[in-house]
């Protein structure tokens, strides 16, 4: 079975999504390892209420930026992952990481990409007024939220609502999008062709 390291900064609700998706069958992957770039990241105590080994990284190891993903390769090697999968993940990866796991390493953005890109993204495309925004998953590569597009879902905005109201129907599109990409990755079917990503259809 395809083995996952999910990598998170914080609250972890789509590291939950992931754990739920697969502990119900409709992915067909495990987690196997954790990492979290904070001690106090919530989502460490969703993985290993999940039985899941965790790992915490310290403030120090980033002092390198290296250090930290050659340490990421180590032990995700280690476990034996296939993919590493950013859920929330508030560094940046580096090419120690992606070139141990060329095409390997999938990250989730809440709008689509390439449009606004880093941190902020739900509060800057709600502050610009879009009238659609969406969630990405990509490859990632040597910049930040610009690698191959796996997968893109459009959420329109509603008259009227909050910027919480927005952000939480965008994450409750994350938690569906992100597994259904772990999903197709699982059964083999994403292809990177130069900048472009093609899905094999199934049969
Ligand atoms: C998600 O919105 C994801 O797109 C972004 O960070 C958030 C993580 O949320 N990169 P959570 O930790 O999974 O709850």
């Amino acid at each position: 079975m395809t083995r996952l390291a999910v990598l998170i900064s914080g609250t972890g609700t789509n590291l939950q999504a992931i754990i739920d998706a697969s502990a119900s069958g409709q992915l067909d992957a495990e987690v196997a390892l954790v990492i979290s770039s904070r001690p106090d990241a919530a989502g460490l105590q969703k993985a290993a209420a999940a039985g899941i080994q965790t790992i915490s990284l310290s403030r120090a190891v980033y002092k390198e930026p290296w250090a930290a993903d050659q340490l990421i390769a180590e032990q995700a090697n280690a476990a034996g992952c296939d993919y590493i999968a950013l859920a929330g993940y508030m560094r940046k990866v580096g090419p120690e990481l992606i070139e141990a796991f060329p095409n390997r390493v999938v990250n989730l953005h809440p709008a689509l990409l390439p449009a606004f890109q880093g941190g902020q993204a739900i509060a800057e495309a709600f502050a610009y007024g879009v009238k659609v925004t969406g969630v990405t998953v990509h490859f990632v590569d040597a910049e930040y939220d610009t690698g191959p597009i796996i997968a893109q879902r459009p959420v329109a905005l509603v008259e009227g609502e909050s910027l919480e109201q927005l952000t939480e129907r965008i994450h409750a599109v994350e938690h569906v999008l992100y597994p259904e990409v772990l999903q197709l990755l699982a059964e083999g079917r994403v292809e990177v062709v130069g900048k472009s990503v093609q899905i094999r259809s199934t049969g």
